[in-house]
């Protein structure tokens, strides 16, 4: 694992920003198209940002095929809270991006199909991670074996609570089921930058930082057994 500590969100955003730019290039040389499978969770909202004011032209977004990893159950795709709508807002939009693959409203029919689209093309370049404060990726709760699929899950008490936020009235209002890509596709994705930053997030990356091997009480250490991981955090200090 690639560690980066870096002094706060701001320097943890810009670093990420510059990373992933620097994965995009380097694949888009390789290839005709890269496959991007990005967070859609509060962490990674100003990295969006930057890539909207400072990398809009730095490649050939036409070229980048976003997928998505996770969804509420029961939310249209137009609803704000949803994770499709939050992508279309700080990312897809701003950059024009016109290939994007939502997983909103799902069957178990169309989930078999997504992953086989995404296994079928050698699985995922890119994936930028957040982590949960009880160490999830995705929606993969704790508990969860390495080797599940794209999956209907139910959500932690715990995840309901930290998701909440200005889309939710009340908690009764945060769905309790969802559904994510499994830690069987996600540990295959090649190039995988995680971001943590602040103080609830303290707990869960020094359990990683403790891990070799993937455990099911933590699946954020499925990503130890991809073929690279980047973990850029302000939650430690040098
Ligand atoms: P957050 O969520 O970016 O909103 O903190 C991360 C996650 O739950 O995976």
């Amino acid at each position: 694992m690639q560690l980066t500590l870096v002094k706060n969100y701001q320097e943890m955003s810009e670093c990420a920003a510059n990373q992933l730019i620097a994965e995009l290039r380097r694949l888009l040389d390789e290839k005709e198209r890269v496959s991007f499978l990005p967070s859609a969770g509060k962490t990674p909202t100003l990295l969006y940002s930057i890539l909207a004011e400072k990398y809009r032209h730095a490649i050939d977004w036409q070229r980048v095929d976003i997928f998505q990893m996770d969804e509420y159950l029961g939310l249209e795709a137009t609803h704000p809270a949803s994770f499709s709508a939050y992508l279309y807002q700080h990312l897809i939009q701003p950059l024009s991006i016109q290939h994007f693959h939502f997983i909103n409203q799902f069957d178990l029919a169309k989930m078999a199909a997504y992953e086989n689209l995404i296994a079928n093309r050698g699985f995922l370049d890119v994936a930028l991670h957040g982590i949960g404060t009880n160490g999830h990726i995705g929606f993969n709760e704790p508990g969860s074996s390495i080797e599940t699929g794209m999956r209907f899950v139910e959500l932690d008490e715990s995840t309901r609570i930290a998701n909440r936020n200005l889309y939710f009235e009340s908690l009764d209002d945060v769905p309790k089921t969802a559904l994510t890509l499994g830690l069987q596709t996600l540990q295959h994705t090649k190039r995988n930058i995680l971001l943590a930053s602040g103080d609830t997030k303290v707990a869960a990356i020094s359990r990683l930082l403790k891990q070799s091997c993937f455990i099911a009480e933590l699946p954020a250490s499925a990503l130890l057994m991809a073929p690279y991981l980047h973990l850029i955090t302000d939650t430690i200090s040098e």
